[in-house]
């Protein structure tokens, strides 16, 4: 387990600067590129919800690198994988929240068939920062009657707090950044 967390780690770069000045943006797309630390991440979050978890109806994941990392993790639990979507980008019914970004508003939506009243729902994205999409999605899961699990991350960007916007449920993060 320490190794692959260090793994992980030692696959994360750094952009100052990016997407603004001031901004130190952590870019996972190493992972993604060497399949050991893909398959290092994918079984660390499989092992936490073995161990804390014993059972779960459906992984949903968040726009857009939520998707890059749901499927796999739902695979290894024979279970489906949905998606939580800025919004329209999805057909048919949907139901939509709003939350406020830093600068503005954004929203986010997920088809009215995607999850069942009482499945129990696990959410995953790659970054925790202010916790405002993550807290969002957790809105719109509680308002299809979901039983939300746990929300998963590899990254939590430790400073910000997003966690305590979650405080009722729990926050699994693979790595932590000050
Ligand atoms: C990033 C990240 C999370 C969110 C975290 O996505 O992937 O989804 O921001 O920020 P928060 O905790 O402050 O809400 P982004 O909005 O950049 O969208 P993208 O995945 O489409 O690039
Ligand atoms: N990396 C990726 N996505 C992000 C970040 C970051 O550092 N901060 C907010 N969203």
């Amino acid at each position: 387990e320490g190794d692959k967390r260090a793994l992980l780690r030692s696959s994360v770069r750094e952009f100052l600067d990016f997407p603004s000045p001031g901004i130190c943006f952590r870019d996972i797309t190493p992972i993604l590129k060497d399949p050991t630390a893909f398959s290092a991440a994918i079984d660390l979050f499989e092992s936490y919800l073995r161990d804390h978890f014993p059972k779960i109806d459906l992984i949903a994941g968040l726009d857009s690198r939520g998707f890059l990392f749901g499927p796999a993790l739902a695979q290894r639990f024979g279970i489906g994988f949905v998606l939580i979507r800025k919004k329209g980008k999805l057909p048919g019914p949907t139901e939509c929240v709003s939350y406020s970004l830093e600068y503005g508003k954004a929203e986010i939506e997920i088809q009215v068939d995607a999850v069942d009243p009482g499945q129990k729902v696990v959410i995953i994205d790659d970054l925790l920062a202010t916790g405002g999409t993550m807290a969002a999605a957790c809105e719109l899961l509680k308002r299809r009657n979901a039983d939300i699990v746990a929300c998963l991350v590899v990254i939590e960007l430790s400073p910000l707090k997003g966690a305590e916007k979650l405080k009722s449920y729990p926050v699994h993060a693979l790595l932590q950044y000050d």
